[in-house]
């Protein structure tokens, strides 16, 4: 974990200090960042009362900067690292999820950011890579989906490299179908697997590209999620983000984007008011709607 960002609010001081916690997030607050472009004004912060986020991957990158912008919008933040959720480990999901919903009662807003891109590409690669962008997202999302509060926001950030037209036509349908539950994106992404296994993965229209295969699979689990959210009287909004092409460790130097301009759009979800029309279920780059 980067130690410059370590002892700020992370998960795990959460749960072991509350008191250490808290005058950390009131030190954030006074070092709060509203990035650039929004204007959105900072409401008065109450550390018990205000709206709890949880943001994982927030040790650096765009995580990192949605997190401090929350911040800046008056909700308490815990930010989780591999340290403290390590999301290619179902025992640490599992885990970070029991002392999560220990710690707190309740979560108004949850920004899955947390992402890999390994290098390579076999089935290994396929396989760690669909389980910590999709399988383990998905784990930690469905085990605190009970404890969100009414006109909760869930944010997967996504990516426009998931964009379905790069999958073959039936593949893509496959991925979109209305009907499509857990267990049937789970067997497509199983499928993707064996398929870059045996070397026929091209041939059955999937690419060689398995960052692209899950950021399309986290894109139909939030489509799952939204069409079963729609009739749950808590009104809870889900909708997944794509922060255009950002310089962090896995945009690498030459990426045109600050951490900064790359979270405006997850904020812009995670911060929607609680009003009837408010948008789930969907796609968006920089406030807009976008193909899936
Ligand atoms: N950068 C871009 O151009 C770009 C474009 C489109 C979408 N995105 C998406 O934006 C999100 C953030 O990316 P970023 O560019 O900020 O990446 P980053 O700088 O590499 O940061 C990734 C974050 O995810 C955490 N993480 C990595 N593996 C994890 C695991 N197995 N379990 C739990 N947490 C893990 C890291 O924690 P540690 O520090 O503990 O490793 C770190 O906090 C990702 O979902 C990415 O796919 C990025």
């Amino acid at each position: 974990m980067n130690p410059q960002v370590a002892p700020r609010g992370t998960a795990a001081e959460v749960f072991r200090n509350p008191r250490l916690s808290r005058s950390a997030l009131a030190e954030e607050r006074r070092r709060a960042l509203t990035p650039a472009g929004t204007s959105v004004m900072l409401l008065p912060v109450k550390a018990s009362s205000s709206p709890l986020a949880l943001v994982t991957g927030a040790t650096r990158g765009i995580g990192l900067a949605i997190a401090e912008a929350l911040t800046a919008h008056g909700l308490r933040v815990v930010r989780t690292g591999r340290a403290d959720l390590d999301l290619e480990r179902d025992e640490s999901v599992d885990a970070f999820a029991r002392d999560f919903l220990r710690a707190h009662a309740e979560l108004d807003v949850l920004v899955d950011n947390a992402g890999a891109s390994f290098d390579g590409f076999d089935a290994d690669v396929a396989r760690r890579t669909i389980q910590v962008n999709v399988l383990g997202t998905m784990r930690l999302t469905d085990a605190l989906l009970s404890k969100m509060r009414p006109g909760g926001r869930i944010v997967m950030v996504s990516s426009g490299m998931g964009e379905v037209s790069c999958l073959a036509p039936d593949l893509r349908q496959a991925f979109l179908d209305p009907s499509l539950d857990r267990a049937g994106l789970v067997a497509l992404l199983e499928r993707f697997v064996d398929e870059v296994r045996a070397g026929t993965h091209a041939k059955a229209g999937f690419p060689s590209n398995a960052y692209r295969v899950s950021k399309v699979g986290l894109n139909a689990y939030t489509r799952i999620l939204a069409r079963e959210l729609a009739s749950d009287p808590r009104r809870i909004a889900v909708n997944a983000a794509c922060p255009g092409w950002v310089r962090t460790k896995m945009g690498g130097p030459g990426a045109p984007r600050s951490p900064e301009e790359g979270a405006r759009t997850p904020v812009w979800l995670a911060l929607l008011p609680n009003e009837p029309g408010a948008p789930s279920g969907g796609f968006f780059r920089d406030q807009q709607p976008i193909a899936w």
